[in-house]
């Protein structure tokens, strides 16, 4: 961690405490605590009496031992940090923290936590023999505050927790939030779990080398050396799963994924990722895997029902929940936010990003903003928007330009009748660019309508796709 991540981690803990964000003299006593400097030091450059920078010293170092459940002062403030970033968020942050100001800090809500339900029926209940989670989430990135997604929250917990699914999708475009719902969800649903492990595959690791890592996590046993071949990592792992309850989460699953076929199907080379996902999904033990991603690996739609252990998840935006984003953003007209909210869709990533730009130019006018009769995206907006529909097939490029040239939603009959698609060529494009979030549907007196949303609409109309 360096001092920024701590400033930004302290910052979390404080607000969800609190509902205050850290004061220039409470950033300036972690900067100096993460230095190591004294408090008489702290104090010269912050232009005030030691005496004071104690007093607040002390309340800061009270605040954060509340949230974190252990006793904090200047002196192992760093170690502790540093060594709890993680596993202090997952197992004892999310039990103090409360909603406030409609942040929901840890996706908990007012009411009083849960008896926590096990897995195994034959797990006792109570909490001395709650067994103590293992976590290994150094791959995850920082968790930050979560806006609604009270209902999301609460269907991944029935699925995972009472209904003990084993393998749970969750997919929607890139900034949506999967990663943010998941992380908000360990804290939720850990103490099901003696193991939780997160780990992303942004970088497309070889099948054998995401056993390899999940197995010297899960085993814990550095002198044993791991099988070799895939098969026998595999049925390690398989075997593990039946024994002990364990969480994984696997993010960034795209990656692995392929470009230019319709979704869900894999990279060549990491084809054999299908094997782990349907052992998983397939067979019958107290663990569950999450994945998140653009869209779903083939397998997860074969799979998944109502009546099965296979679940996915499309994540749609935050709807009015934004509005948070345009609070915190100090945007000004609020009359406008639900407009602004729904031409981008509720995507928190794509408001953030304009957000910081009607900040930028318009001093956070965002009716002058929305007085232009164009949609903005900018380079940071499409940036994010580039590698999705780079990817898509020829046939989904051919559909998605066809659709962007419309501004009302179009019908199949309409689609056949000016595209040069055959209808089962379109019917496999429209049903692909749904599982990838990219088209939206409607029905509209018994007729299916089709269309894209604004963002992907300027999107396709401003760069070369087809
Ligand atoms: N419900 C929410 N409330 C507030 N902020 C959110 C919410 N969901 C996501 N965000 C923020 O939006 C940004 C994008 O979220 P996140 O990284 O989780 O998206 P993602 O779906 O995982 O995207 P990608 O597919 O690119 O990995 C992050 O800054 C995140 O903190
Ligand atoms: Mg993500």
């Amino acid at each position: 961690m360096d001092v920024k991540e701590v400033l930004r981690f302290a910052e979390d803990l404080v607000f969800a405490k609190t509902g205050e964000h850290l004061d220039d003299l409470q950033e300036a006593i972690l900067r100096g605590a993460w230095k190591g400097q004294r408090y008489s030091k702290i104090a010269e450059e912050s232009h005030c009496t030691e005496g004071h920078v104690r007093n607040v010293a002390s309340e800061l170092w009270q605040v954060l031992s509340d949230v974190l459940g252990e006793e904090l002062n200047k002196s192992n403030f760093k170690t502790t940090l540093e060594r709890c970033r993680f596993s202090i968020i997952s197992s004892k942050f999310a039990k103090d923290c409360t909603q406030i100001n409609n942040v929901n800090v840890c996706g908990d809500t007012l009411q009083p936590p849960e008896v926590p339900k096990e897995r195994s029926p034959s797990t006792p209940t109570s909490d001395t023999s709650k067994p103590q989670t293992r976590l290994d989430l150094a791959d995850a990135p920082h968790i930050s505050s979560l806006f609604d997604r009270t209902s999301e929250l609460a269907t991944l917990e029935k699925w995972i927790v009472q209904q003990k699914c084993t393998l749970a999708t969750i997919s929607g475009l890139s900034g949506i939030g999967k990663t943010a719902l998941s992380l908000h969800l360990i804290p939720k649903i850990q103490h099901n779990f003696e193991y939780v492990i997160w780990r992303s595959l942004r970088h497309f690791p070889p099948l054998e080398t995401t056993l390899k890592t999940l197995l010297e996590f899960l085993l814990n046993k550095p002198e044993i050396e791991l099988p070799t071949s895939i098969p026998d990592r595999l049925s390690l792992l398989m075997e593990f799963l039946r024994k002990n309850r364990s969480l994984i989460i696997l993010d960034d699953v795209q990656s692995i994924l392929s470009s230019g076929q319709l979704a869900g199907n894999y990279r060549p080379e990491c084809e054999n990722y299908s094997i782990l996902f349907r052992q998983i999904g397939e067979t019958t033990h107290n663990s569950c895997l999450i994945l998140n991603s653009w869209e779903p690996p083939r397998e997860i739609t074969a799979l998944k029902g109502e009546k099965s252990p296979v679940r996915s998840l499309q994540l749609k935006g935050i709807g009015t929940a934004a509005a948070e984003i345009c609070r915190q953003k100090s945007l000004l007209n609020p009359e406008t936010w639900e407009n602004l909210i729904n031409t981008y869709r509720g995507n928190p990533l794509w408001l953030k990003i304009v957000a910081t730009t009607i900040q930028e130019i318009f001093r956070g006018r965002v009716a002058e903003f929305l007085k232009y009769d164009m949609l903005f995206l900018g380079e940071e907006l499409a940036a994010t928007l580039h590698p999705q529909i780079n990817r898509l097939s020829e046939l989904e490029k051919n559909i998605i330009c066809r659709l962007s040239r419309e501004a009302n939603s179009v019908s199949i009959e309409q689609l056949l009748q000016d595209a040069d698609l055959s209808p089962s060529e379109l019917f496999n494009g429209l049903q692909s660019l749904g599982r990838r979030s990219l088209v939206e549907i409607e029905e509209q007196e018994n007729e299916t309508l089709f269309s894209v949303c604004p963002v992907v609409r300027q999107y396709v109309i401003s760069n070369p796709v087809c």
